[in-house]
């Protein structure tokens, strides 16, 4: 497996009228070419902040530290003309919501052809010809109809077609999906998740699925990290993570969801996610943990390494139960 993309140690603080946020506490993960990696964890867990920290779209108000290693340079130190070249190009996203991101007051057909033409510096013509390939690419059918309307006249799954569709316009090495399906009906949201599947195929592309639905994971990812107030709390692969979920925190999660896969009973989850204005000390889920030791209060307890499938970061497999 070759890496595409390496965060490393990435925190990301917000200064807010109340006072500093500590958002993301030293978040690690890797994506290689070729597979579906899901970022999965409650509301406010961080997982799109860490998104956007890849695509450098953090507001004002935030302080990054770290590394975003992709193609051999660190995304954080590149200059914004420098990001140009790889935002919505080599990483492309798509959003929940897709008529966040398109114009209500304009065609289909001039938001394509804007967006190709400019990227790809060819004429007018060839940008809507470009445009109708896509189109057919994401399986819409009759790509002139979608074309001369405006977004409001499509179902919120032809737009998020359409979004799919502009962001495979420059074949990136990463899609970013940020909940691509929460706004949609069921059955189209199985179909849009088929949809990226199979162009991930035909592209060659990976794919960063950020979700709360531990059922879409199973039936779309390779391999799943669990976040936690900021922290990657597990990684593993995925049939893996159901089958043997080690971090407390995870088992807490998977025991909402009846799976006969699951070895052990799972405790449910209590408590409350906490704040991070004032996040707990050492390891951040310890004031909910069952399985709390003295050191958890103190410590924060690295991501290690399992097995090679397999990275948790909890005392209770990190031998510093004593401390
Ligand atoms: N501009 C900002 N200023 C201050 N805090 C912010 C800002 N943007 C996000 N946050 C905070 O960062 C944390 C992580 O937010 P993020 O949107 O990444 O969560 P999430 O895991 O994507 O949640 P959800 O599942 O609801 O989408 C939250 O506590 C949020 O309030
Ligand atoms: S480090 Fe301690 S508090 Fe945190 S999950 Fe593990 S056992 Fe629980
Ligand atoms: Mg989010």
């Amino acid at each position: 497996m070759k890496e595409l993309l390496s965060i490393q140690d990435l925190h990301l603080n917000f200064r807010t009228f109340w006072g500093m946020a500590y958002v993301l506490d030293g978040v690690n993960l890797t994506i290689y070419e070729d597979e579906v990696f899901g970022l999965v964890g409650e509301t406010g867990c961080g997982k799109s902040v860490t998104s956007m920290s890849i695509l450098k779209l953090l507001p004002s108000n935030a302080e990054v530290s770290g590394k975003i290693i992709f193609e051999g340079k660190n995304l954080l130190e590149l200059s914004e003309k420098e990001m140009k070249k790889i935002r919505g190009r080599k990483i492309s996203m798509v959003f929940q919501d897709p008529m966040s991101s398109l114009n209500p007051l304009f065609k289909i057909k001039a938001q394509m052809s804007d967006v190709i033409k400019l990227h790809h510096n060819i004429s007018k013509e060839e940008a809507l010809k470009k445009a109708k390939e896509l189109l057919k690419a994401v399986n819409l059918p009759d790509p002139d109809r979608i074309l001369e309307s405006y977004p409001h006249q499509l179902s919120g799954g032809m737009r998020q077609r359409v979004m799919i569709a502009l962001a495979l316009s420059f074949n990136p090495s990463l899609l970013i999906a940020d909940e691509p399906t929460t706004a949609l009906d069921v059955t189209i949201q199985k179909q849009i998740l088929d949809l990226i599947l199979e162009l991930k195929e035909q592209y060659h592309f990976s794919v960063l699925l950020i979700t709360h639905d531990l059922g879409v994971v199973a039936e779309t990812c390779d391999r799943v990290g669990v976040m936690y107030a900021g922290n990657m709390v597990e990684i593993a692969d995925v049939e893996e993570l159901f089958e043997n979920p080690m971090h407390p925190y995870t088992q807490g999660l998977l025991s909402a969801i009846p799976d006969p896969r699951y070895k052990k009973p799972l405790k449910p989850l209590r408590g409350n996610v906490p704040s991070l204005l004032d996040p707990p000390k050492g390891c951040r889920f310890h004031p909910r943990c069952d399985f709390m030791m003295p050191v958890c209060k103190n410590k924060k307890p690295p991501l290690v390494e399992y097995s090679k499938t397999h990275y948790v970061a909890c005392h209770l497999y990190g031998g510093n139960k004593n401390e």
